[in-house]
Formats: C-alpha cells, sequence, structure tokens
C-alpha cells in the first residue's frame, strides 16, 4: 500500500529548500501505486498533480494545492547483455549517482562524465540530463511508462523521447500523462572515453591513465570546486538553460565581445554559457537585498538560497539576471528550473 501525507512541507524534497506545503505527497514504487492513485486516490477527481523526484530542478513559489507523487522505487537490474554492450534497468527514485557509481564499478561505460549531478534515474530522460560533453540520451536505451489515465504501463524507445538539449517529449506532449517508472541504459563495455570538455582533459593528465574510475574523481573535482552542494547551500544547479543563437546573431555578440566562449549547437546554431553572460554583468556572488537568495560565487548559472528564502526571493534574483543579461546583451534566458 502506498505512504499518501496530507498538508506536508516540501522543504526536504526540494533541493532549494524551500518551505512550502503539499495537499498530497504520494511515495510511488510501482505501476499499482499509481493504478490505487488513480482508481481510489486523491487523482480520482479533478486535482492538478506534479511529478517530484529528486526535487533538485524545482522551483515551488506557492503550496501546492495538489497531488505531489514522488518516487522511491530504487532498484537497479541487468537485464541483458551482449558481446559490447550491457542492458541496466534503473528505477526512477534511485539517486543518480549511484547509478554511476554502480556503472563505474562494474567497468560499464557511458555515465561517466554525468557523475555528481544531483537528482534521481526518473528525471534523467525528462531532463536530457548533462555535462562535459555527454547527455543521457548518449545512453538511454528505452523509458518504461505508466499512463496517469488508466495504469497501464508502456516502453519508449530513445527516437521516440525527441531528445533535446535539456528537453525531451516528457516536458510537452507526455507532461502529466505518463509518469517515467524505470529507464533502460545501454552502456559499452568496451567505453570510449569523452574528455574534451574543459579542463576534463588537462586534469586527467594528472592521473598516470585513463579509466572510468579517474574520469569520474576528475568530474567531481571539478563539480566540487565549481558548483555548491545542495546539501551545504541550496540550489538547483543551472538555473537557466545556456542559450541557443543562430550563429549570424553570436558572430555579431562575438564581435562586439570577442572573448565571449561559444560552442556550436546542433541545425548550424550556436550555444552561449549563460553563466559567463551573468558574470559580465557583474552578478557573480550578488546577494539581494534581503540577505535570503543570491548568486553563486564560483558558479553565475547557480542561484542559491542564502537561508530562509521563499520562492518569490529566488525568483527575484532570476528576474534580475534576466533583466541584466537583456540589458547588456539582447538575449533572453530561458529558465532550466521548473517554477511551480
Ligand atoms: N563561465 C563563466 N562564469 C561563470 C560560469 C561559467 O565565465 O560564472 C564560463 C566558463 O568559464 C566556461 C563557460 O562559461 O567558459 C561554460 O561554463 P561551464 O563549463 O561551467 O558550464 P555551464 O555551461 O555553465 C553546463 C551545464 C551544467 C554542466 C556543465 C558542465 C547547462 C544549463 N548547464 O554549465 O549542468 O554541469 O555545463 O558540462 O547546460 C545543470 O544543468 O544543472 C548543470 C549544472
Amino acid at each position: 500500500m502506498m505512504t499518501i501525507q496530507e498538508n506536508i512541507s516540501l522543504k526536504k524534497y526540494n533541493s532549494l529548500g524551500i518551505d512550502v506545503k503539499a495537499r498530497f505527497l504520494c511515495h510511488y514504487k510501482t505501476p499499482i501505486d499509481l493504478n490505487y492513485l488513480i482508481t481510489e486516490g486523491p487523482l480520482n477527481r479533478d486535482i492538478e498533480m506534479i511529478i517530484l523526484g529528486g526535487g533538485t530542478n524545482q522551483l515551488f513559489i506557492n503550496d501546492f494545492e495538489g497531488v505531489v507523487i514522488h518516487p522511491i522505487n530504487d532498484s537497479i537490474e541487468l537485464v541483458s547483455e551482449d558481446s559490447d554492450f550491457v542492458y541496466i534497468k534503473a528505477d526512477a527514485g534511485l539517486e543518480w549517482d549511484k547509478l554511476v557509481a554502480y556503472a563505474v564499478d562494474k567497468g560499464y561505460g557511458g555515465i561517466e562524465n554525468l557523475s555528481d549531478i544531483p537528482g534521481n534515474v526518473g528525471a534523467s530522460p525528462v531532463q536530457n540530463i548533462g555535462a562535459y560533453g555527454v547527455e543521457a540520451k548518449d545512453t538511454i536505451h528505452e523509458v518504461h511508462l505508466v499512463s496517469f489515465h488508466d495504469g497501464s504501463t508502456m516502453t519508449l524507445s530513445n527516437k521516440e523521447c525527441l531528445f533535446g538539449y535539456r528537453t525531451s517529449i516528457f516536458k510537452h506532449k507526455f507532461k502529466n500523462r505518463y509518469l517515467v517508472d524505470s529507464v533502460t541504459f545501454k552502456l559499452a563495455k568496451n567505453p570510449v572515453f569523452v574528455t574534451h570538455y574543459g579542463n576534463v582533459a588537462a586534469e586527467l593528465e594528472k592521473k598516470e591513465t585513463v579509466t572510468l574510475q579517474n574520469i569520474r574523481d576528475v568530474i567531481i573535482g571539478i563539480r566540487s570546486s565549481k558548483l555548491p552542494k545542495p546539501s551545504e547551500i541550496s540550489n538547483a544547479g543551472s538555473f537557466f538553460k545556456n542559450p541557443i543563437l543562430p550563429e549570424i546573431e553570436a558572430n555579431a555578440l562575438k564581435k562586439q565581445f570577442p572573448e565571449m566562449p561559444i560552442y556550436p549547437a546542433s541545425n548550424g546554431q550556436v550555444k552561449l554559457a549563460a553563466g559567463w553572460l551573468i558574470e559580465q554583468c557583474g552578478l557573480k556572488g550578488y546577494t539581494a537585498s534581503n540577505g535570503k537568495a543570491g548568486i553563486h560565487d564560483k558558479q553565475a548559472l547557480v542561484i542559491v538560497n542564502k537561508g530562509n528564502a521563499s520562492g518569490s526571493d529566488i525568483l527575484e534574483v532570476s528576474h534580475f539576471a534576466q533583466m541584466k543579461v537583456f540589458e547588456k546583451f539582447d538575449i533572453n534566458l530561458e529558465p532550466e528550473v521548473i517554477i511551480i
């Protein structure tokens, strides 16, 4: 029987540490739980609903008067293998980095660059999480879903997920229609290492050999030098997406700001670094006047809760950063964090 809590604070369920209440918090383990919620539980009426995984990418502004579904299933299973690949099925509620640690320990390659990303496995296809030249879509084989309509199960192939930069079908067409129950990853027995991003290669040179474990260690080192740990400073990772512009617009900006980092993106477009843009506006380390929220002093893409910030305090800082970047660069920053 699934656990359902009523009128409960979500403070410990969101990494920004915002103290809002949920009308219902339902701890999901199996498709039977969702079936129960739909037929007899609080979902059998017209009520708002959200899925909350690790809560590392959500900003709550108000109490949520609906049903919050929080997956807590957390097993890992090797479902099949051939001479080159293993197929690992991981439950949505499993902490993402536990899956990475497992894969690295077993010598399975493909997700080691995604070490130390906060959040749970269920968000990996939704967000198409990415870091250091790798995205979840590169290894996601299938996504296993449960329907909010009738509790039936369904599996989507990688192609059917319509992955893009920090997006997928689960953010638009399938939003609130299906719950991600588990994800099957296709991992390589003979890994091809991806080391071209930033200073990954330089850091690896300090190690004797390039191994999955050494890549994982280097990436954890780089991340912890820039990104605040939510357990120490409440935050939701990158608050904004890196903007993607047509090449012609990016080139015009590059003429004006020659030191601006640019990266090739798909369809001949160019990706800019939102953190750089925000830093150029003098906002790295910024603190709002009430002292409760601000911008991280080592990575300007991260908005931090400096103590008892409300959702609106965080939102205000984000609007301020958006305004400054627009004034200086004529670019609209789009939040990566989902605002609820
Ligand atoms: N930069 C600055 N100032 C800053 C931040 C960045 O000048 O305050 C510059 C850096 O020097 C670098 C460039 O911007 O030249 C890119 O910075 P970085 O490599 O730190 O990555 P990012 O583009 O800021 C993205 C992801 C991160 C991911 C890193 C590493 C997005 C929105 N963010 O950040 O993902 O860890 O690349 O691959 O795509 C997340 O999504 O929550 C997240 C942390």
